[in-house]
């Protein structure tokens, strides 16, 4: 069976140094056990060269990176800049950068320039509002289709979908996902990535979901929603819930 894959999005977090070695620490020594689990831990790029190095089982992504190789991008780090400093993974399209005025263009050349420079993508889709006539499949369709266009098959390894829908997402979430519905909704991406990209490459991408995950809901989504992994967010700040929720999904 594929390992699960458990990512830790930091987002802006800890404010120092010190915080974040303590905690990534307490991750490693727990991840360096693991037989059935993928951990990733996306910290502030700034923080990526403390951590860079042998990690064993623990990989490093970034949170974001930009299309362009180098040049004149006040504030941005490219793909290739984030390879060098260690990390193996990248979210892409998450729903913060998004509202922050990333448009689904930007997100698909920001995939094709994470994957010529060898990067592992995670791309996080999702809606804004769930509606009962489904009409928030076809936006997720879109996304798909846009995110993915002009992406050759034989890279389709190499991308991971989070599928978080932004109500879910953050301090503000109005609701969690239930395991139930993210297996409709992962069915449905399956579906679609299997018309994108045929049975082959389709069927063998892995489809995590995030969004509001703790140390209460987390199993729910792994057994009953089928889940291939988790993104989690606030909780991968506390080291011993999101330790927790690595030995829950180690044990399944
Ligand atoms: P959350 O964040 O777990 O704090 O809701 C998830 C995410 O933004 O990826």
């Amino acid at each position: 069976m594929a390992k699960k894959i458990i990512v830790g999005n930091w987002k802006m977090n800890p404010t120092t140094p010190r915080e974040a070695k303590e905690l990534f620490q307490k991750i490693k020594r727990k991840s360096a056990k693991l037989k059935k689990v993928t951990t990733v831990i996306c910290p502030p790029a700034i923080y990526l060269p403390i951590f860079a190095g042998k990690n064993g089982n623990l990989k490093l992504g970034a949170q974001d990176a930009y299309f362009e190789r180098q040049g004149a991008f006040t504030g941005r780090i490219s793909s290739a800049m984030y390879k060098y400093m260690g990390a193996q993974y990248v979210i892409l399209g998450h729903s913060e950068m998004r509202r922050a005025g990333e448009t689904e263009r930007v997100v698909n050349q920001k995939i094709k320039a994470a994957l010529k420079e060898g990067l592992k993508v995670i791309l996080c889709i999702g809606e804004n509002e769930r509606d009962s006539g489904g009409v928030y499949l076809k936006f997720l369709q879109g996304q798909l289709k846009t995110g993915l266009a002009k992406i050759p098959r034989a890279n389709l390894k190499n991308i991971t979908i989070a599928y978080e829908p932004v109500w879910a997402v953050g301090k503000k979430a109005k609701a969690v996902d239930t395991p139930e519905d993210f297996l409709h909704n992962k069915l449905f991406i399956r579906k679609v990535l299997v018309g994108i990209a045929g049975p082959k490459a389709g069927l063998t991408v892995p489809i995590i979901y995030g969004g509001s995950v703790n140390i209460e809901n987390d199993d729910g989504f792994i057994k009953k929603g089928e889940a291939d992994g988790l993104l989690i967010g606030r909780e991968s700040l506390n080291a011993d819930h999101f330790v927790n929720t690595l030995s829950m999904v180690e044990n399944l």
